[in-house]
C-alpha cells in the first residue's frame, strides 16, 4: 500500500521535511506537533501524481514544482488531522503514529489544523514560478479544497452518519471528500508545465475517476485491514455511508475493478510519458 519509491519521491520527501513550517516560541509542544504528522509518513500520493505530470512534461520545473507538491500535502495533512478529531472520526492512530489530540489536546490538533491550511497557500506563493501561473494554483486548490470541495464533502460525511444516502449521493460525498483534491493534484501539474485548457480538464476528469477509486480503496482498508497494518483505526466507518457499508466488500471490490477499468480507457487519451506513469502507479498501489 506504498507509492514505489523513486529518485522522485526521496527529492520530495527531503524537500517537504526541509520546509515544514517553522515558528519557534515559548510553546513547550507547538513546533513539534506542527511537524509531526510529516515525520510520521503518508503515501504523498496527491504531490506525486502532481510531480509525476511535470516531470513528464517539463523535468527543469520540478524543483519549483516541489513548492507546490508540499503545499497540497500541507493541506490534504491538515484534513487528515481534523479528520481524526473526536467530534470527526474520533481516531487516536495516523500514520502509524498518535493523533495530535492524543499525543497534546484538541486544541493543539484544531491550530496546528488551521496552521497547515493556511502554510499550504504560502508555499505556492512562494514557489519560483510565474505569478498568473501561482494564482491559477491557488484557485484551484482552494476550490476543490475549500468550500464546495473537500470541505462540503467531510460536511456530507459527518452529517450524514447514521442516515444511509443512495448510491448518488454516496459518490456525490466522495467526489468532494476525496476525489476532487486528487483531480486538482493533476491539473495543478498540467497547470505548471502550461498545458492548454482541453489537457488540464482531461487530467481533471481522470483525477475524479482516480481519486473516486482511491476513496473506495480506502473504504475496502477500512473493512478489510488490521489497524497495524493501515496505520489507522479500521473498522471505524460502522456509521459511515463509506462504500463497503452501502454495497458490501464484494461490491465495492467490484467498483472498484470498474473504475479501474474505465481510468485505463481514458488513459488512452494522454500522452505516451504520463500514461505510462499513471498506469505504472494505479497498478501499484490499486491492483
Ligand atoms: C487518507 O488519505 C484520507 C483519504 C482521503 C482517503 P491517504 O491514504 O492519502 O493518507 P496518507 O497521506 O497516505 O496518510
Ligand atoms: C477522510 O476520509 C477524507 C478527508 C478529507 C480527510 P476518511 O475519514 O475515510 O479518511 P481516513 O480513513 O480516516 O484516512
Ligand atoms: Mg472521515
Ligand atoms: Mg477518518
Ligand atoms: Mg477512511
Amino acid at each position: 500500500m506504498q507509492i514505489k519509491s523513486s529518485a522522485l519521491l526521496k527529492n520530495f520527501e527531503n524537500f517537504l521535511q526541509k520546509n515544514l513550517p517553522s515558528a519557534e516560541s515559548f510553546h513547550p509542544t507547538y513546533q513539534q506537533a506542527l511537524t509531526e504528522m510529516f515525520q510520521a509518513g503518508g503515501k504523498r500520493f496527491r504531490p506525486m501524481i502532481l510531480l509525476e505530470v511535470v516531470d513528464s512534461y517539463e523535468p527543469l520545473l520540478v524543483p519549483a514544482a516541489f513548492y507546490v507538491g508540499a503545499g497540497v500535502e500541507m493541506l490534504h495533512t491538515y484534513s487528515l488531522i481534523h479528520d481524526d478529531l473526536p467530534t470527526f472520526d474520533d481516531a487516536n492512530l495516523r500514520r502509524g503514529h498518535p493523533t495530535l489530540h492524543v499525543t497534546y489536546d484538541e486544541v493543539t490538533a484544531t491550530l496546528i489544523g488551521d496552521a497547515l491550511n493556511s502554510h499550504s497557500f504560502y508555499m505556492i506563493a512562494n514557489a519560483p514560478l510565474d505569478s498568473d501561473c501561482k494564482i491559477a494554483l491557488i484557485k484551484e486548490l482552494s476550490l476543490n479544497g475549500g468550500a464546495a470541495g473537500m470541505v462540503l464533502g467531510q460536511a456530507i460525511d459527518c452529517f450524514f452518519e447514521n442516515k444511509k444516502l443512495n448510491l448518488e449521493e454516496l459518490s456525490f460525498l466522495h467526489i468532494h471528500k476525496t476525489a476532487k483534491l486528487i483531480a486538482a493534484s493533476l491539473k495543478m501539474g498540467a497547470i505548471i508545465v502550461d498545458l492548454d485548457k482541453y489537457k488540464q480538464d482531461l487530467f481533471y476528469d481522470i483525477g475524479l475517476k482516480i481519486g473516486l477509486l482511491f476513496q473506495i480503496q480506502d473504504d475496502i482498508i477500512d473493512a478489510t485491514m488490521s489497524s497495524q497494518d493501515a496505520g489507522k483505526p479500521t473498522a471505524n466507518d460502522t456509521a459511515k455511508n463509506s462504500f463497503t457499508n452501502l454495497l458490501g466488500v464484494k461490491g465495492a471490490i467490484k467498483e472498484k475493478e470498474k473504475m479501474i477499468t474505465q481510468i485505463r480507457e481514458q488513459l488512452s487519451l494522454f500522452d505516451e510519458k504520463i500514461k505510462i506513469k499513471l498506469q505504472n502507479m494505479i497498478d501499484d498501489y490499486f491492483e
